[in-house]
């Protein structure tokens, strides 16, 4: 029988083809029977979509529908059907199904319970299971909402190198390697490279991976990460506050229009989300965060930084994300302005995420003349030699400047809803972790 012309289609886009046939290219995600009709549940990373496969199905067809295993790659043809009882709306009635390849061995991670480790040891298969791809695709929509907010506010974007030869966020968490004989660093963070940037651009952001050797074996911490940074030329600490807070509204708005079918299908309810980024942000002091958080009954030192008891508790003070300002100067990195109140602060803050997600932001406004810039290198007792570059930035028609980086995998932890930031990023990287 001569083959009809069907038009490849994707899953997301079945309400345009209502009535007509066409062809799904996929995985068979799962099946059923129910007495004389076999249904096939086919995945194409956009959706999934039930296709019925009667009788009257080819011959071939209807055998198939009963014999192919889970993940078998397929092409699928049929017709679209509006069905509101169907996941997404819509079903296929199948006409042929014919299989691309079909797995010899039985998929590993079935659709019942698995132990986390071995999910993680599954990784590259695991990404193709229920949760994982809206997940996934909410992440895309962060990354994408943070770059068209970007763009629509004239910033330039640019890049950092990722093999640097010096410290941002403090000596511990540096992976070093052999570069040539010297010591290079994994990069921590693109913020001095981005300084630079910002006196030729003005105003400037990048998305990139950074590096952090962090021993500690928590949901929140990864050692490899991406993080969104944005520089700007003559902001001061109060208007760095104000982007941030127009940007993590911005994203959050997005995502919930964008990705409203994922949101549902990790059971997000996108209108609590959208109500803690209404109003204005919360801010508090750090020294008033020390009291609240004391108040609920966790211990803290006045100097510790907030652990995850500390953010619960701080999540659960304000229904909406909170700035924590004004931390203990020691408590934070080597370039960041002192109030000029109170010199034993930094001009700073920390944007805690709300539901204990904890901190998904952290910024300051920079030291910007070369006195301070070289007290405090000498405070931190780092070297001045490798830093010279960053020096001159003070030298040459320095300005006041403000900046931050917000969290990439924590942002869409908190947005989709999921608690561990290892299920927010393809492949993750942690201390037990470098395979898959
Ligand atoms: O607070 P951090 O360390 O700030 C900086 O690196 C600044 N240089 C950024 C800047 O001002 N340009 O990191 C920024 C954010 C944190 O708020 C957190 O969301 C995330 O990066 N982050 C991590 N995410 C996952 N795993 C880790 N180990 C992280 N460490 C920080
Ligand atoms: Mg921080």
């Amino acid at each position: 029988m001569e083959e009809r012309e069907a038009r490849p289609a994707y899953v997301e886009e079945l309400e345009h083809h209502v009535g007509e046939e066409v062809l799904i290219q996929g995985w068979l995600f799962n099946k059923r029977s129910s007495g004389r009709i076999r249904f096939v549940i086919v995945r194409d990373g956009t959706g999934l979509v039930q296709g019925v496969v009667t009788p009257d199905a080819d011959p071939d067809t209807f055998e198939l529908a009963e014999r192919l295993p889970q993940e078998s790659s397929l092409r699928v043809w049929g017709t679209v059907r509006a069905d509101p009882r169907a996941p997404g709306g819509y079903e296929l009635a199948v006409r042929k199904i014919e299989p691309v390849h079909i797995p010899k061995e039985p998929f590993p991670i079935g659709l019942k319970e698995h132990g986390v480790g071995f999910l993680m040891d599954h990784r590259h298969l695991w990404i193709r299971m229920r949760r994982q791809v809206p997940l996934l695709r909410i992440r895309d929509s962060v990354l994408w909402a943070i770059r068209q907010f970007f763009r629509e506010r004239g910033f330039v974007a640019t890049e950092a190198p990722i093999l640097v030869g010096t410290a941002v966020e403090g000596t511990t968490t540096l992976f070093p390697l052999d570069y040539f004989g010297r010591t290079a660093y994994l990069s921590q963070s693109g913020q001095l490279y981005l300084e630079a940037t910002c006196m030729a651009l003005g105003k400037v952001y990048w998305i990139g991976p950074v590096f952090r050797a962090e021993k500690s074996k928590t949901r929140k911490h990864l050692t490899e990460f991406w993080m969104a940074e944005a520089e700007v030329a003559f902001l001061e600490h109060e208007e760095n506050l104000q982007l941030q807070e127009d940007l993590v509204r911005y994203v959050v708005e997005f995502v919930v229009e964008d990705r409203k079918q994922e949101l549902e299908a990790l059971e997000r309810d996108s209108e609590a989300l959208l109500a803690e980024v209404k109003g204005p942000f919360a801010r508090i002091t750090y020294a008033e965060a020390v009291e609240i958080v004391r108040g609920h009954g966790v211990e803290m030192e006045h100097g510790d930084d907030f652990g995850a008891p500390a953010e619960d508790a701080l999540g659960a003070h304000f229904d909406r994300p909170v700035f924590v300002e004004r931390f203990p100067a020691q408590t934070k990195p080597f370039y960041m302005k002192r109030a000029p109140d109170d010199p034993s602060v930094a001009l700073c803050a920390d944007l805690i995420a709300p539901e204990g997600y904890g901190e998904i932001i952290g910024g300051s406004q920079r030291v910007d003349t070369e006195e301070e810039l070289l007290r405090q290198l000498e405070e931190y007792g780092l070297p001045r030699e490798p830093y010279e570059w960053y020096i001159d930035l003070r030298k040459y028609g320095s300005v006041p400047h403000s900046g931050f980086g917000l969290g990439v995998e924590r942002t869409v932890a908190w947005i989709a809803g999921v608690k561990h930031i290892r299920e927010t990023i393809p492949f993750p990287r942690m201390l037990d972790r470098l395979e898959p």
